[in-house]
Protein backbone atom coordinates (compact mmCIF):
# COMPACT_ATOMS: atom_id res chain seq x y z
CA UNK A 1 0.00 0.00 0.00
CA UNK A 2 1.26 3.46 -1.03
CA UNK A 3 1.59 6.52 1.87
CA UNK A 4 -1.79 7.87 1.85
CA UNK A 5 -3.99 5.37 0.47
CA UNK A 6 -7.17 3.72 1.67
CA UNK A 7 -8.85 0.56 1.80
CA UNK A 8 -12.40 -0.74 2.81
CA UNK A 9 -12.18 -4.60 4.56
CA UNK A 10 -14.67 -6.76 4.60
CA UNK A 11 -14.19 -9.32 7.31
CA UNK A 12 -13.39 -11.67 8.01
CA UNK A 13 -9.79 -10.78 7.47
CA UNK A 14 -6.44 -10.62 9.24
CA UNK A 15 -4.42 -7.68 8.37
CA UNK A 16 -0.62 -8.08 9.08
CA UNK A 17 1.54 -5.37 8.83
CA UNK A 18 5.02 -6.35 7.44
CA UNK A 19 6.48 -3.32 6.70
CA UNK A 20 5.15 0.70 7.46
CA UNK A 21 2.51 1.79 9.07
CA UNK A 22 -1.38 1.34 8.85
CA UNK A 23 -4.01 3.10 10.23
CA UNK A 24 -7.22 1.23 11.39
CA UNK A 25 -9.83 2.68 14.50
CA UNK A 26 -7.11 5.00 15.90
CA UNK A 27 -4.35 3.20 15.80
CA UNK A 28 -1.36 2.70 14.08
CA UNK A 29 0.52 -1.04 13.40
CA UNK A 30 3.46 -0.83 12.47
CA UNK A 31 5.87 -3.53 11.80
CA UNK A 32 4.91 -7.11 12.81
CA UNK A 33 1.34 -6.17 14.78
CA UNK A 34 -1.92 -7.27 13.29
CA UNK A 35 -5.39 -7.03 13.33
CA UNK A 36 -8.48 -8.50 12.30
CA UNK A 37 -11.90 -7.63 10.53
CA UNK A 38 -14.99 -9.42 12.06
CA UNK A 39 -16.90 -11.89 9.54
CA UNK A 40 -19.73 -9.45 8.24
CA UNK A 41 -18.10 -6.44 9.47
CA UNK A 42 -15.83 -3.65 7.63
CA UNK A 43 -13.56 -1.42 8.39
CA UNK A 44 -11.13 1.15 6.67
CA UNK A 45 -7.44 1.70 6.62
CA UNK A 46 -5.07 3.69 5.52
CA UNK A 47 -1.38 3.59 4.86
CA UNK A 48 0.45 6.25 6.83
CA UNK A 49 3.71 5.36 5.09
CA UNK A 50 4.58 3.41 2.29
CA UNK A 51 3.89 -0.45 3.36
CA UNK A 52 4.14 -4.19 3.22
CA UNK A 53 0.77 -5.76 4.45
CA UNK A 54 -0.40 -9.96 4.41
CA UNK A 55 -3.62 -9.94 4.00
CA UNK A 56 -5.51 -13.15 4.95
CA UNK A 57 -9.25 -13.09 3.90
CA UNK A 58 -11.42 -15.62 5.20
CA UNK A 59 -14.64 -16.61 3.50
CA UNK A 60 -16.78 -14.04 1.86
CA UNK A 61 -14.22 -11.22 2.86
CA UNK A 62 -13.14 -8.48 -0.18
CA UNK A 63 -10.87 -5.54 -0.34
CA UNK A 64 -11.95 -2.91 -1.93
CA UNK A 65 -10.13 0.40 -2.54
CA UNK A 66 -11.26 3.87 -1.36
CA UNK A 67 -11.19 6.90 -4.06
CA UNK A 68 -9.95 9.85 -2.70
CA UNK A 69 -12.00 11.93 -0.36
CA UNK A 70 -14.13 9.24 0.17
CA UNK A 71 -13.49 8.06 3.12
CA UNK A 72 -14.33 9.74 6.43
CA UNK A 73 -12.27 7.98 8.75
CA UNK A 74 -9.19 10.93 8.46
CA UNK A 75 -12.18 13.54 9.51
CA UNK A 76 -12.89 10.80 12.32
CA UNK A 77 -9.11 10.83 13.31
CA UNK A 78 -9.17 14.64 12.62
CA UNK A 79 -11.92 15.27 15.12
CA UNK A 80 -10.84 13.04 17.68
CA UNK A 81 -7.31 13.52 18.42
CA UNK A 82 -8.05 17.02 19.26
CA UNK A 83 -10.21 16.22 22.16
CA UNK A 84 -9.03 14.40 25.72
CA UNK A 85 -10.69 11.47 25.76
CA UNK A 86 -10.60 11.74 29.98
CA UNK A 87 -14.01 11.98 31.82
CA UNK A 88 -17.36 10.37 30.01
CA UNK A 89 -18.04 10.43 26.63
CA UNK A 90 -21.32 9.18 25.08
CA UNK A 91 -21.32 8.64 21.59
CA UNK A 92 -24.62 9.18 20.19
CA UNK A 93 -26.73 8.56 16.38
CA UNK A 94 -28.86 6.20 14.57
CA UNK A 95 -28.44 2.90 14.09
CA UNK A 96 -25.86 1.46 11.60
CA UNK A 97 -24.03 5.02 11.86
CA UNK A 98 -20.59 3.62 13.06
CA UNK A 99 -21.11 4.03 16.79
CA UNK A 100 -19.72 0.88 17.88
CA UNK A 101 -16.81 2.10 15.64
CA UNK A 102 -16.46 4.96 16.74
CA UNK A 103 -17.03 3.65 20.40
CA UNK A 104 -13.70 0.96 19.80
CA UNK A 105 -11.82 4.21 18.36
CA UNK A 106 -12.16 6.41 21.45
CA UNK A 107 -10.83 3.49 23.64
CA UNK A 108 -8.05 3.02 21.69
CA UNK A 109 -7.06 6.69 22.35
CA UNK A 110 -7.72 6.94 25.60
CA UNK A 111 -5.77 3.74 25.64
CA UNK A 112 -2.97 5.46 23.76
CA UNK A 113 -2.95 8.45 26.36
CA UNK A 114 -1.97 5.42 28.95
CA UNK A 115 -5.72 6.64 30.39
CA UNK A 116 -7.57 3.00 32.31
CA UNK A 117 -10.11 2.48 30.05
CA UNK A 118 -13.97 1.35 30.47
CA UNK A 119 -16.28 1.11 27.82
CA UNK A 120 -20.21 0.84 28.07
CA UNK A 121 -22.46 -0.43 25.72
CA UNK A 122 -25.91 0.60 26.28
CA UNK A 123 -27.14 -0.67 23.29
CA UNK A 124 -29.66 -2.97 24.43
CA UNK A 125 -30.64 -4.06 20.80
CA UNK A 126 -27.47 -4.66 19.60
CA UNK A 127 -24.81 -4.96 22.25
CA UNK A 128 -21.42 -5.78 21.28
CA UNK A 129 -19.84 -6.32 24.68
CA UNK A 130 -23.01 -8.62 26.25
CA UNK A 131 -26.10 -10.11 25.89
CA UNK A 132 -28.83 -8.42 24.45
CA UNK A 133 -31.30 -6.69 26.35
CA UNK A 134 -28.47 -5.45 29.02
CA UNK A 135 -26.01 -2.95 29.03
CA UNK A 136 -22.55 -3.96 29.46
CA UNK A 137 -18.99 -3.00 30.58
CA UNK A 138 -15.50 -4.18 30.10
CA UNK A 139 -12.50 -2.23 30.59
CA UNK A 140 -10.03 -1.74 27.66
CA UNK A 141 -6.38 -3.05 27.96
CA UNK A 142 -5.44 -3.56 24.39
CA UNK A 143 -6.53 -1.95 21.03
CA UNK A 144 -9.37 -3.23 19.00
CA UNK A 145 -10.75 -3.26 15.51
CA UNK A 146 -14.49 -3.85 16.97
CA UNK A 147 -16.07 -3.61 20.23
CA UNK A 148 -17.57 -7.37 20.13
CA UNK A 149 -13.74 -8.58 20.65
CA UNK A 150 -14.37 -7.08 24.30
CA UNK A 151 -16.19 -9.20 26.39
CA UNK A 152 -18.22 -7.73 29.49
CA UNK A 153 -17.16 -8.08 32.96
CA UNK A 154 -20.71 -6.57 34.63
CA UNK A 155 -23.91 -6.73 32.78
CA UNK A 156 -27.44 -4.82 34.01
CA UNK A 157 -30.27 -6.77 32.99
CA UNK A 158 -32.60 -3.85 30.98
CA UNK A 159 -35.33 -6.92 30.37
CA UNK A 160 -36.09 -5.54 27.03
CA UNK A 161 -34.57 -5.03 23.24
CA UNK A 162 -35.89 -1.44 23.46
CA UNK A 163 -35.66 1.26 25.02
CA UNK A 164 -39.15 2.86 24.11
CA UNK A 165 -40.97 1.87 27.03
CA UNK A 166 -38.29 1.70 29.84
CA UNK A 167 -35.85 4.74 29.22
CA UNK A 168 -36.25 5.60 32.77
CA UNK A 169 -35.06 2.84 34.13
CA UNK A 170 -32.57 2.67 31.64
CA UNK A 171 -31.05 6.45 32.94
CA UNK A 172 -30.65 5.23 36.53
CA UNK A 173 -28.96 1.49 35.67
CA UNK A 174 -26.38 3.23 32.93
CA UNK A 175 -25.91 6.28 35.43
CA UNK A 176 -24.78 2.87 38.19
CA UNK A 177 -23.02 1.56 35.00
CA UNK A 178 -20.78 4.93 34.72
CA UNK A 179 -20.51 5.27 38.14
CA UNK A 180 -19.00 1.49 38.63
CA UNK A 181 -16.29 2.27 36.27
CA UNK A 182 -15.52 5.48 38.09
CA UNK A 183 -15.61 4.19 41.26
CA UNK A 184 -14.62 0.63 41.03
CA UNK A 185 -12.34 0.21 38.02
CA UNK A 186 -11.18 3.80 38.77
CA UNK A 187 -11.10 4.52 34.97
CA UNK A 188 -9.84 7.74 34.15
CA UNK A 189 -12.12 7.76 30.59
CA UNK A 190 -15.21 6.28 29.87
CA UNK A 191 -16.42 5.61 26.97
CA UNK A 192 -20.23 4.85 26.83
CA UNK A 193 -22.10 3.79 23.53
CA UNK A 194 -25.73 4.54 22.94
CA UNK A 195 -28.62 2.68 21.18
CA UNK A 196 -30.05 3.84 18.23
CA UNK A 197 -33.16 5.59 19.03
CA UNK A 198 -33.14 9.17 18.14
CA UNK A 199 -35.97 10.08 15.94
CA UNK A 200 -38.95 10.37 18.13
CA UNK A 201 -39.98 12.72 20.38
CA UNK A 202 -39.91 10.46 23.32
CA UNK A 203 -36.41 9.13 22.03
CA UNK A 204 -35.24 13.01 22.58
CA UNK A 205 -36.41 12.89 26.15
CA UNK A 206 -34.92 10.29 26.75
CA UNK A 207 -31.19 11.00 25.24
CA UNK A 208 -31.30 14.57 26.92
CA UNK A 209 -31.94 13.33 30.34
CA UNK A 210 -29.40 10.71 30.40
CA UNK A 211 -27.14 13.38 29.16
CA UNK A 212 -28.34 15.48 32.05
CA UNK A 213 -27.73 12.57 35.08
CA UNK A 214 -24.14 11.55 33.75
CA UNK A 215 -22.68 14.72 32.57
CA UNK A 216 -20.59 13.93 29.83
CA UNK A 217 -17.42 16.07 29.47
CA UNK A 218 -18.00 15.45 25.80
CA UNK A 219 -20.51 14.30 23.10
CA UNK A 220 -19.41 12.35 19.88
CA UNK A 221 -23.01 12.76 17.56
CA UNK A 222 -22.50 10.84 14.52
CA UNK A 223 -25.10 12.50 12.53
CA UNK A 224 -26.21 11.57 9.19
CA UNK A 225 -28.40 15.23 7.91
CA UNK A 226 -29.83 17.24 10.72
CA UNK A 227 -31.86 14.63 12.68
CA UNK A 228 -29.69 14.78 16.38
CA UNK A 229 -30.35 19.08 16.48
CA UNK A 230 -33.40 18.17 19.19
CA UNK A 231 -30.85 15.87 21.42
CA UNK A 232 -27.97 18.38 20.99
CA UNK A 233 -29.71 21.64 21.44
CA UNK A 234 -28.17 23.79 23.83
CA UNK A 235 -24.72 21.74 24.25
CA UNK A 236 -21.80 23.07 23.81
CA UNK A 237 -19.49 19.85 24.42
CA UNK A 238 -20.26 18.24 21.00
CA UNK A 239 -18.50 16.55 18.70
CA UNK A 240 -20.45 16.42 15.32
CA UNK A 241 -18.68 13.79 12.87
CA UNK A 242 -20.53 12.19 9.32
CA UNK A 243 -21.52 8.41 9.22
CA UNK A 244 -18.66 6.15 7.33
CA UNK A 245 -20.16 6.48 3.28
CA UNK A 246 -20.04 2.74 3.36
CA UNK A 247 -21.55 1.25 6.45
CA UNK A 248 -23.05 -2.15 6.37
CA UNK A 249 -26.58 -1.63 6.94
CA UNK A 250 -28.28 -4.32 9.00
CA UNK A 251 -32.52 -4.80 7.83
CA UNK A 252 -34.73 -5.48 10.86
CA UNK A 253 -34.64 -8.81 10.45
CA UNK A 254 -30.74 -9.36 10.55
CA UNK A 255 -30.96 -7.75 13.18
CA UNK A 256 -33.22 -10.15 15.55
CA UNK A 257 -31.19 -12.87 14.04
CA UNK A 258 -28.40 -11.15 15.44
CA UNK A 259 -29.81 -11.09 18.90
CA UNK A 260 -31.52 -14.28 18.42
CA UNK A 261 -28.03 -16.16 18.31
CA UNK A 262 -26.68 -13.85 21.08
CA UNK A 263 -29.45 -15.55 23.58
CA UNK A 264 -28.45 -18.89 22.57
CA UNK A 265 -25.12 -18.06 22.39
CA UNK A 266 -25.13 -16.81 26.57
CA UNK A 267 -27.65 -19.42 27.60
CA UNK A 268 -24.92 -22.01 26.63
CA UNK A 269 -24.45 -25.43 27.56
CA UNK A 270 -28.18 -25.02 28.29
CA UNK A 271 -29.42 -26.80 31.43
CA UNK A 272 -32.62 -26.89 32.73
CA UNK A 273 -32.65 -25.92 37.14
CA UNK A 274 -35.73 -25.91 39.41
CA UNK A 275 -35.63 -22.68 42.05
CA UNK A 276 -37.69 -22.41 44.79
CA UNK A 277 -39.19 -19.12 44.45
CA UNK A 278 -39.36 -18.27 48.08
CA UNK A 279 -35.01 -18.67 48.36
CA UNK A 280 -34.33 -16.88 45.06
CA UNK A 281 -37.68 -14.74 44.37
CA UNK A 282 -39.03 -12.77 41.39
CA UNK A 283 -37.65 -9.68 41.31
CA UNK A 284 -39.96 -7.89 39.65
CA UNK A 285 -43.30 -9.27 40.71
CA UNK A 286 -43.97 -10.04 44.44
CA UNK A 287 -46.46 -13.62 43.92
CA UNK A 288 -44.79 -15.35 46.42
CA UNK A 289 -43.85 -12.49 49.21
CA UNK A 290 -48.11 -12.26 49.41
CA UNK A 291 -50.66 -13.47 51.11
CA UNK A 292 -52.31 -16.62 49.06
CA UNK A 293 -56.20 -16.47 49.19
CA UNK A 294 -58.63 -19.40 50.17
CA UNK A 295 -61.21 -20.81 48.17
CA UNK A 296 -63.97 -18.71 49.42
CA UNK A 297 -62.08 -15.18 48.50
CA UNK A 298 -60.85 -16.98 45.42
CA UNK A 299 -64.52 -17.64 44.69
CA UNK A 300 -65.85 -14.11 45.24
CA UNK A 301 -62.91 -12.44 42.89
CA UNK A 302 -63.46 -14.90 40.17
CA UNK A 303 -67.10 -13.42 40.11
CA UNK A 304 -66.36 -9.99 39.96
CA UNK A 305 -63.74 -10.94 37.29
CA UNK A 306 -65.80 -12.67 35.07
CA UNK A 307 -63.06 -15.05 35.08
CA UNK A 308 -61.66 -18.28 36.44
CA UNK A 309 -59.22 -17.86 39.30
CA UNK A 310 -56.70 -20.52 39.35
CA UNK A 311 -54.36 -18.69 42.69
CA UNK A 312 -54.24 -15.39 44.05
CA UNK A 313 -51.86 -13.43 46.25
CA UNK A 314 -52.73 -10.90 48.25
CA UNK A 315 -49.75 -8.15 48.25
CA UNK A 316 -50.60 -5.26 50.75
CA UNK A 317 -53.49 -3.12 48.64
CA UNK A 318 -52.71 -5.02 45.06
CA UNK A 319 -53.91 -9.08 44.68
CA UNK A 320 -52.40 -10.89 41.85
CA UNK A 321 -54.26 -13.40 40.38
CA UNK A 322 -53.61 -16.40 37.61
CA UNK A 323 -56.74 -16.56 36.12
CA UNK A 324 -57.80 -18.43 32.92
CA UNK A 325 -57.60 -17.35 29.51
CA UNK A 326 -55.09 -15.61 27.78
CA UNK A 327 -55.83 -11.93 28.04
CA UNK A 328 -54.45 -9.80 31.36
CA UNK A 329 -56.98 -7.88 33.46
CA UNK A 330 -56.37 -4.93 35.63
CA UNK A 331 -59.39 -3.94 37.73
CA UNK A 332 -60.46 -2.57 41.00
CA UNK A 333 -61.82 -4.93 42.99
CA UNK A 334 -63.51 -3.94 46.28
CA UNK A 335 -60.58 -1.38 46.92
CA UNK A 336 -58.08 -3.55 45.45
CA UNK A 337 -56.20 -3.03 42.41
CA UNK A 338 -56.28 -6.91 40.79
CA UNK A 339 -54.19 -7.72 38.42
CA UNK A 340 -55.02 -10.83 36.60
CA UNK A 341 -51.75 -12.99 35.17
CA UNK A 342 -52.51 -14.99 32.26
CA UNK A 343 -52.57 -18.82 33.21
CA UNK A 344 -49.83 -19.18 31.30
CA UNK A 345 -48.54 -16.13 30.93
CA UNK A 346 -44.62 -16.56 32.30
CA UNK A 347 -43.85 -19.53 29.53
CA UNK A 348 -40.69 -18.47 27.74
CA UNK A 349 -39.96 -15.11 29.59
CA UNK A 350 -36.60 -14.18 29.33
CA UNK A 351 -35.37 -13.36 32.87
CA UNK A 352 -32.26 -12.12 34.18
CA UNK A 353 -30.58 -14.01 37.48
CA UNK A 354 -29.69 -11.15 39.42
CA UNK A 355 -27.00 -10.90 42.37
CA UNK A 356 -26.76 -8.38 45.06
CA UNK A 357 -25.31 -5.85 43.53
CA UNK A 358 -28.40 -5.58 40.98
CA UNK A 359 -25.80 -6.94 38.42
CA UNK A 360 -26.47 -9.75 35.58
CA UNK A 361 -25.16 -13.56 36.50
CA UNK A 362 -26.85 -14.74 33.59
CA UNK A 363 -29.42 -14.99 31.46
CA UNK A 364 -32.60 -17.48 31.38
CA UNK A 365 -35.84 -18.65 29.85
CA UNK A 366 -38.71 -19.52 32.16
CA UNK A 367 -40.00 -22.72 31.41
CA UNK A 368 -42.97 -22.98 34.39
CA UNK A 369 -43.95 -21.53 37.39
CA UNK A 370 -45.58 -24.06 39.70
CA UNK A 371 -47.72 -22.86 42.21
CA UNK A 372 -47.97 -25.13 44.70
CA UNK A 373 -44.13 -26.40 44.85
CA UNK A 374 -43.58 -22.38 44.30
CA UNK A 375 -40.95 -23.27 42.25
CA UNK A 376 -39.82 -21.94 38.59
CA UNK A 377 -38.24 -24.65 36.13
CA UNK A 378 -36.06 -22.33 34.60
CA UNK A 379 -33.33 -22.61 31.38
CA UNK A 380 -30.12 -20.79 31.34
CA UNK A 381 -26.39 -22.15 31.91
CA UNK A 382 -24.34 -24.49 32.91
CA UNK A 383 -21.92 -21.40 34.21
CA UNK A 384 -25.38 -19.60 35.78
CA UNK A 385 -25.60 -22.99 37.54
CA UNK A 386 -22.84 -23.25 38.98
CA UNK A 387 -23.06 -19.60 40.05
CA UNK A 388 -26.74 -20.29 41.86
CA UNK A 389 -25.23 -19.12 45.01
CA UNK A 390 -24.39 -15.68 43.93
CA UNK A 391 -28.13 -15.35 42.39
CA UNK A 392 -30.39 -13.34 44.35
CA UNK A 393 -33.84 -12.82 42.75
CA UNK A 394 -35.20 -13.26 38.93
CA UNK A 395 -36.22 -10.35 37.04
CA UNK A 396 -38.54 -10.97 34.67
CA UNK A 397 -37.79 -9.93 30.94
CA UNK A 398 -40.06 -8.49 28.17
CA UNK A 399 -38.98 -10.47 25.88
CA UNK A 400 -40.61 -13.83 24.94
CA UNK A 401 -38.38 -16.88 23.68
CA UNK A 402 -39.33 -20.01 21.84
CA UNK A 403 -37.47 -23.24 22.48
CA UNK A 404 -35.20 -22.23 19.63
CA UNK A 405 -34.43 -18.94 21.43
CA UNK A 406 -36.27 -17.25 18.48
CA UNK A 407 -37.89 -13.98 19.52
CA UNK A 408 -42.39 -14.59 19.61
CA UNK A 409 -43.43 -11.64 21.24
CA UNK A 410 -42.69 -8.54 23.54
CA UNK A 411 -44.41 -9.27 26.58
CA UNK A 412 -45.13 -5.67 27.46
CA UNK A 413 -48.03 -6.47 29.71
CA UNK A 414 -44.97 -7.57 32.47
CA UNK A 415 -45.06 -3.84 33.30
CA UNK A 416 -48.39 -4.20 34.59
CA UNK A 417 -47.63 -6.40 37.11
CA UNK A 418 -44.74 -4.99 38.32
CA UNK A 419 -43.99 -3.77 41.42
CA UNK A 420 -40.75 -1.69 41.08
N1 LIG B 1 -15.23 3.53 7.53
C1 LIG B 1 -16.02 2.48 7.30
N2 LIG B 1 -16.25 2.04 6.04
C2 LIG B 1 -17.06 1.03 5.81
N3 LIG B 1 -17.71 0.36 6.77
C3 LIG B 1 -17.54 0.74 8.03
C4 LIG B 1 -16.69 1.80 8.38
N4 LIG B 1 -16.71 1.95 9.72
C5 LIG B 1 -17.54 1.03 10.19
N5 LIG B 1 -18.04 0.27 9.19
C6 LIG B 1 -19.00 -0.85 9.29
O1 LIG B 1 -20.32 -0.33 9.27
C7 LIG B 1 -21.19 -1.11 10.06
C8 LIG B 1 -21.90 -0.25 11.08
O2 LIG B 1 -20.94 0.25 11.99
P1 LIG B 1 -21.14 0.09 13.56
O3 LIG B 1 -21.47 -1.28 13.93
O4 LIG B 1 -19.96 0.74 14.20
O5 LIG B 1 -22.40 1.04 13.68
P2 LIG B 1 -23.48 1.16 14.84
O6 LIG B 1 -24.03 2.54 14.75
O7 LIG B 1 -22.88 0.76 16.13
O8 LIG B 1 -24.56 0.12 14.38
P3 LIG B 1 -25.69 -0.63 15.29
O9 LIG B 1 -26.86 0.29 15.25
O10 LIG B 1 -25.93 -1.90 14.54
O11 LIG B 1 -25.13 -0.84 16.63
C9 LIG B 1 -20.32 -2.19 10.69
O12 LIG B 1 -20.43 -3.36 9.93
C10 LIG B 1 -18.92 -1.61 10.59
O13 LIG B 1 -17.96 -2.65 10.57
MG1 LIG C 1 -23.41 -0.67 17.53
Amino acid sequence: MKAGEMYRIEGPAKVVVRRGRIYATGVEYSDGQSFTVLRARSLAVRAVTDSEVELVLGPGALLEKAEPGEEIIDEWEAGISTVDPSGVIIVVGMIDVGKSTMTAMLGNKALARGYRVAVIDADVGQNDLGPPTTISLARLTRYVTHLRQLVAEKSIFLQATSLERIWPRAVEQIARAVEYARRVWRADSVILNTDGWVLDEEAVVFKRQLIEKIKPSLIVAIQVEKELAPILNGYSNVLILPPPPHARSRSREDRKIHREMGYGRYIFPPVEIAVSLDKIPICNLPIFKGIEMGEELRKILSRALGLGVEKAYQVGSRVYAIVEGDTWVVRKVSGFQVIGLPHDFERGLLVGLEDAERFLVGLGVVKKIYYDKRKAIIYTSSDVEKRMGEVKCIRLGLVRLDDNFNEVEKAMNILKAESE
